[in-house]
């Protein structure tokens, strides 16, 4: 596979990075993972804006990339790794950089870490069909999980806990509310109102959750930004995650219990079928 590092392309053997890189050492960074369905990006300006807003925050810099370069860089590394048909994933990392160990950011400040990898991706057949189980754990994480940054050892926490309770998803609970999964984001069905947790430092503003929200619209189908409180799990219909490596996944059981009859339902169903062909319209788009 050839990746990107720093300037240069090369076979992910032979790309390195320092002992000394603040993402080893701290976890200094932030990422995007952006889908790419044919070629073309999906989402692409939504990516770019919340990295954009992630190397504000940490102050990594908002010029340690530019936006057409680093399309070339995923063009590149779609075309080169043969990835121009069906669909695949672009893995973007942006780190502080390398510099003998210091809490604080290095002065005067190094050059950043600039990696990126392309990737083929599915989702099998089975998921989609008959929806996934998924368990409830404790939202670990810090107050700023609006942020992408590559500290993700709460979310690796949560997930194993899933697969290892045959789940295949965890849904983080912080105070009683449903935040999001472990690297998705979480709705629900009440009442015929669709209901996901608002934008706020308690998740990470998806992507895939924005198009969702915006389709749902487009569909007529009631959506309201507002918590789902665990309790409010058993009046469910639905329950489903979206995400760039996720699409509209339905819920069908929370913690052994199932959501509704158990089986994927209309609204996850309408909003997955809308979202393939939002993705597929880009084609015909380019053309
Ligand atoms: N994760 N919430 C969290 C904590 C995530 O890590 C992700 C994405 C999402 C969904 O966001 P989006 O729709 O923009 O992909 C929500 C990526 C895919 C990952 O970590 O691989």
């Amino acid at each position: 596979m050839l990746v990107y590092l720093n300037g240069e392309f090369l076979p992910s053997e032979e790309a390195k990075i320092s002992v000394d890189d603040r993402a080893f050492l701290f976890g200094d960074g932030v990422y995007e993972v952006t889908r790419v369905v044919h070629g073309q990006f999906f989402g692409e300006e939504g990516h770019w804006l919340r990295l954009q807003n992630g190397l504000e925050m940490t102050a990594i810099g908002t010029e340690s990339v530019d936006r057409y370069e680093l399309q070339d860089i995923y063009r590149r590394l779609i075309r080169e790794n043969g990835l121009e048909e069906g669909h695949a994933t672009v893995y973007l990392q942006v780190t502080r950089g390398c510099a003998p160990r210091t809490h604080q950011y290095p002065d005067p400040p190094c050059a950043p870490t600039v990696y990126a990898f392309a990737k083929r991706f599915a989702i099998p057949d089975e998921l989609r069909a008959n929806g996934v189980a998924a368990i409830t754990r404790p939202d670990l994480r810090w107050m700023r999980c609006d942020i992408k940054t590559v500290n993700l050892l709460p979310n690796v926490m949560a997930k194993q806990a899933a697969v290892e309770a045959g789940a295949w998803e965890a849904v983080l609970v912080r105070n009683g509310v449903i935040t999001e999964g472990s690297a998705t984001n979480v709705f629900g069905v009440i009442d015929g109102e669709i209901r996901t947790h608002p934008k706020s430092n308690f998740i990470l503003p998806g992507i895939t959750r924005d198009i969702v929200i915006d389709l749902a619209h487009e569909l007529g189908l009631p959506v309201r930004e507002t918590p789902i409180f665990l309790d409010q799990v058993p009046q469910l219909d639905e329950m489903f995650f979206t995400g760039t490596t996720t699409d509209v996944q339905a819920i069908v059981e929370l913690d052994g219990r199932k959501i509704g009859d158990g089986k994927v339902g209309p609204v996850a169903r309408k909003l997955l079928e809308a979202l393939t062909e939002k993705m597929h319209s880009l084609r015909s788009a380019a053309v």
